[in-house]
């Protein structure tokens, strides 16, 4: 492990703490990352020390120091997203956020009002979609998945003229791995529809989102990063944008309010500024820059280059297990940040595999997740319902992978 990689993991205070007198060993990152002490600190010493109304609503100078911070944060994450101008940063409080606010944005019209979604989506993706297509105002069409990766040829053959927007995960949660973000987007853009990119599990190991691969919207996490929970940003090309209609409104929202005949008409503001409806996440904001600073300063590429090493050094243990099937092709697998395994041997339980791993290690208690991991859409296309994932981030080590290795064998040993 590199010197910047491993000043960096003494940052994360969780992975000293012990459970039940158990050191953790964690490997569910891919759920939420332990946190950075930086981004802690940051959210603490904004909300002590700040703390007051922002949003440009008052003009006191607190209001004026809590406004520049959030520009401030707002200016990283669009260096981090790849985006043009920071007004194409729409802060949220994750992924999920994100995509109901483009969801119930988006200028669907009767033309165009379908949506094309890749088998692997989270349901934080598919679900404010299916809501749409069961209220008949969208119909959603899902690509095929072969050998667990998005069929690209069965997902263009899906994309027409009526399609209005294509969705694709950029690394399942599921599967790991990544996907081509820039064949997806280059088959929207050629039907003139746009492209969405869930970078919830890509943007933490590579330090970007798929702006740069030509998709119109991306959204990432800021809590599986290191970054205080409840935290995330929805990127927007502006010529998208522009097209977007305020869904969640409120304060902050409006130029101003008319009369206009026996009702009212509201002239909403251009760009961040007509999505972010009330008091927004102000100190989660400052937390999140702050990690995303910490993470460059240790260095996006050495990030990723231990992880890969991790998942191809996790392979290498988990090949030849017999009772278990490691899902995915290493040579792909290598670019994200997770392994998944599919019990084969019979009474394998979930449930006390999680148990095992719990209360039988000595001294270790490894965390990982199992089942079906918010994302229907993979369990149905794949017929995979249950697994076992094991993910990383900066502070694995191959020792963590070891002891999962060990403990999976030893649970197998006693059914
Ligand atoms: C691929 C993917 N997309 C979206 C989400 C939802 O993220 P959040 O819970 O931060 O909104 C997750 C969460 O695990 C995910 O793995």
């Amino acid at each position: 492990m590199n010197r910047g990689i491993s000043a960096l993991n003494s940052e994360f205070p969780a992975l000293k703490e012990r459970f039940g007198g158990r050191r953790l060993v964690y490997l569910d990152s891919a759920c939420t990352a332990l946190k950075l002490r930086c981004a802690a600190d940051a959210q603490r010493r904004h909300l002590l020390r700040l703390g007051g109304c922002g949003g440009g609503r008052s003009l006191h100078a607190l209001a004026a120091a809590v406004e520049e911070e959030f520009r401030s944060a707002r200016r990283s994450v669009a260096q981090f997203v790849g985006a043009a101008s920071p007004e194409e940063v729409l802060f949220t409080s994750g992924v999920t956020d994100a995509v109901n606010l483009l969801a119930n944005s988006f200028p669907f019209t009767p033309a165009r009002n379908e949506v094309v979604l890749s088998p692997l989506e989270h349901n934080a993706v598919f679900l404010p979609f299916e809501r749409l297509a069961a209220a008949g105002r969208i119909k959603l069409r899902v690509a095929p998945l072969r050998d667990l990766r998005v069929d690209m040829d069965g997902l263009a053959r899906l994309v027409t003229r009526r399609t209005a927007l294509v969705c694709v995960t950029h690394a399942s949660n599921v599967f790991g791995g990544s996907v081509d973000v820039r064949a997806a987007a280059s088959v929207a853009r050629g039907a003139g529809a746009f492209l969405f990119s869930d970078d919830a599990q890509y943007a933490p190991t590579h330090g970007r989102c798929a702006a740069a691969d030509g998709a119109d919207a991306c959204a990432f996490s800021g809590h599986k990063l290191g970054a205080p929970y409840f935290t995330g940003a929805l990127y927007v090309r502006g010529e998208l944008l522009e097209k977007l209609r305020p869904w969640r409104v409120g304060g902050g929202t409006v130029r101003g309010v008319s009369r206009a005949g026996d009702g009212y008409r509201a002239e909403y503001l251009g760009g961040h500024r007509g999505f972010e409806a009330g008091v927004q996440n102000y100190s989660g904001a400052a937390g999140l820059a702050a990690a995303l600073l910490r993470l460059k300063k240790a260095g996006f590429p050495e990030i990723r280059r231990h992880v890969s090493s991790l998942v191809a050094g996790a392979l290498e243990r988990l090949d030849g297990i017999k009772g278990v099937r490691v899902l995915g092709r290493r040579e792909d697998l290598t670019s994200g940040a997770l392994v998944s395994i599919a019990p084969r041997k019979k009474g394998f339980s979930l449930p006390d595999f999680n148990m095992f791993l719990n209360n039988e290690l000595k001294g270790r208690l490894v965390a990982v997740r199992t089942g079906r991991h918010c994302a229907d859409l993979a369990a149905l296309s794949s017929g995979y319902t249950g697994t076992v994932r094991v993910s990383f981030f900066s502070y694995n080590t191959q020792a963590d992978a070891d002891v999962f290795v060990e403990g999976l064998e030893r649970y197998l040993s006693l059914l």
